[in-house]
């Protein structure tokens, strides 16, 4: 029997060989970029849930704003490539710069916003997306994005367990994740399904935060589900008709508001000093993403 290079498929040509040599180059220096890009950021959170609506963009940006206010170096990214929304809720008018292939992130709040939303010709436009499409169009915009300096990013994740949450996941090497959940069960069968995936993917799950706590849907299973699953529990966000004010983010607009993120902070603060990840743990330890090496052909 004929013997192979180890990983070459049978009857080759030089022709497709060196092609597929090529593509592997080329993925590696697109990783090889994407981490250089990332390497000045210090840690990178990830807000998810397994459903829709249940607050992923409203924690991801007052976390967001919150962080900038404490005076932190923060930026956001809507990785929510369907429905991306977060420029909306920051008022955010214009595009970001785009210098020499580069995007510049916009800025509201103290915060640095890239979202797959200024790529949209208009704003009520369906973006749709198939299989390796959405692979693309998320490593391009992690690749070209200019975030400079951060101590957080901040990445508002699609709901679900498609192919775009993990694609995120993978390209963008999140040092971890707070999952958002209501107080309603049937959210919380979503989210144990989603915290399973994330631990699939070996990242950490910083903690739960429960989402429209209150009279109205209750309160508690956001606790009980990170009681169950040995998780943080990072505290409760009520449900509020003061979100409907779009003028300025919640948190920065109402004082309660800012309480229940001071005690997410103050809950999720040590669990993030526990495994290194909070940024003044890593002034020491610029190389936060190392590059991948290359494969040897
Ligand atoms: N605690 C709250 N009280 C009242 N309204 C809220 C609260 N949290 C979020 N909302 C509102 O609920 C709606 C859905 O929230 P949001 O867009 O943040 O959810 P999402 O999980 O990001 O949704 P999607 O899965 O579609 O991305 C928004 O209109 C938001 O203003
Ligand atoms: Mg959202």
């Amino acid at each position: 029997m004929q013997e192979h290079a180890p990983h070459t498929p049978p009857q080759m040509t030089k022709e497709q060989q060196q092609a597929r040599l090529d593509s592997i180059k080329k993925t590696w220096e697109q990783r090889r970029q994407i981490s250089r890009q990332l390497g000045k950021i210090k840690t990178k959170i990830g807000v998810y849930s397994g459903k829709g609506g249940v607050g992923k963009t409203t924690v991801s940006v007052n976390l967001a704003v919150y962080l900038a206010h404490k005076g932190y170096t923060v930026g956001l990214l809507d990785a929510d490539i369907d429905c991306p929304n977060v420029t909306k809720v920051m008022g955010i008018v214009n595009r970001p710069e785009y210098v020499e292939g580069r995007l510049n992130p916009a800025e509201s709040y103290g915060v640095k916003v890239i979202s797959m939303s200024f790529f949209q010709e208009k704003e009520d436009e369906a973006i749709i997306w198939r299989g390796p499409m959405v692979h693309n169009a998320i490593n391009q915009f992690i690749q070209m994005t200019n975030w400079g300096d951060l101590d957080f990013l901040l990445v508002d994740l699609p709901p679900g367990t498609s192919d775009a949450p993990l694609t995120v996941m993978q390209v963008l090497s999140l040092d971890g994740f707070v999952m958002v959940t209501t107080p309603q069960k049937l959210a919380a069968l979503d989210a144990r399904r989603s915290i399973n995936m994330v631990r699939k993917m070996n990242v950490d799950v910083l903690g739960i935060v429960e989402n429209f706590s209150g009279e109205v849907f209750g309160s508690g299973a956001g606790e009980a589900l990170a009681k169950d699953l040995e998780l943080p529990y990072l505290g409760a966000l009520e449900l509020r008709a003061a979100y409907r004010d779009d003028s300025m983010p919640s948190v920065l607009a109402v004082s309660d508001i800012m309480d229940e993120y001071d005690a997410i902070w103050d809950r999720l603060k040590p669990v993030m000093s526990a495994v290194n990840k909070l940024p003044e743990q890593r002034d020491a330890a610029p190389e936060a993403t190392p590059a991948p090496k290359e494969p040897t052909a």
